[in-house]
């Protein structure tokens, strides 16, 4: 077995460097190494062996299991029924048709003020954000709210939401199907909520939120137009995401300059 380093400071290094590398669940009492072990023995293969049976997916509830199509017209149709916020947030809670739901440990649907004039949304939750269920609780959060102040915001004047509501696991990208399977939701949240400026923050919030195929460095800092299904217009502002400020830091610049921009639109100069 592999040797543990006994001091706390060394486990806890050890065990952040894990969860950096996006290892979050434990399987095993002890770690395996699968490629010391040797080979299994050939059986002999009987002659009308059957053939092998395909490995059964895990049991989700068969909501998770329909194919996407009708699970996102099912979350149209739920997401239609929520006439405030809170039912939407319960709705969404009951709602079993979006398997990451079942790998994540809570559902992170907002924070902040959704009376606010700006409504911020971007991509899908975190490790922090899972625990604590609401969007950007970590490091990300921590720079967006340094640059909201900024422009003399926080947390109690906006309201900040996610296109995914729930975890997905290892925080790889949700796939385009969890995306539009959850969509319906985070429409009616912005319908709800009913900002006057939306910031889409990263490229997967620009561009499923208004329709965008170029990538964020092109369209940040310009402002569209996010229509709501009751009609109404939304000015919307693309810009670059907190996660990959903290990986480009010289990037910062150009976020500056939309939350610059965004500032300008509250006053009514842009
Ligand atoms: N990144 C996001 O897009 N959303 C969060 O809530 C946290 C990190």
């Amino acid at each position: 077995m592999q040797d543990f380093p006994s001091d706390r400071d060394a486990l806890q290094a050890l065990l952040d460097f894990h969860v950096e590398a996006g290892v979050d669940l434990a399987l095993d009492e002890t770690p395996h190494n699968r490629f010391a072990e040797p080979a299994p023995a050939k059986a002999p293969v009987p002659k009308a062996a059957p053939a092998p049976s395909a490995p059964s997916p895990r049991a989700l509830p068969k909501a998770a299991a329909s194919a996407p199509e009708e699970v996102a017209s099912l979350a149209r149709e739920q997401a239609r029924h929520a006439l405030s916020l809170e039912e939407l947030e319960a709705i969404l809670a009951g709602f079993d048709g979006c398997a990451l739901k079942f790998s994540a440990k809570n559902l992170a649907f907002a924070d902040g003020n959704p009376e606010g004039r700006v409504m911020l949304v971007g991509e899908a939750p975190g490790a922090d954000e899972d625990r604590i269920g609401k969007p950007f609780m970590g490091r990300s959060g921590q720079l967006l709210d340094r640059m909201l102040a900024t422009i003399g915001l926080d947390r109690t004047q906006v309201y900040v939401a996610n296109i995914v509501p729930w975890r997905p696991p290892g925080n790889r990208t949700p796939t385009p199907q969890e995306v539009a399977i959850c969509k319906p939701f985070i429409a009616r949240q912005i319908e709800l909520a009913s900002p006057e400026f939306l910031l889409c923050l990263g490229g997967p919030a620009a561009q499923n939120l208004l329709g965008l195929k170029d990538g964020i460095l092109r369209t940040r800092g310009r402002w569209f137009t996010y229509k709501t299904e009751d009609g109404r217009e939304i000015r919307a502002l693309p810009t670059l995401h907190p996660a990959y400020l903290l990986r480009q830091p010289l990037q910062k610049r150009l976020g500056w300059r939309d939350f610059q921009a965004l500032r300008r639109a509250l006053d009514g100069r842009e």
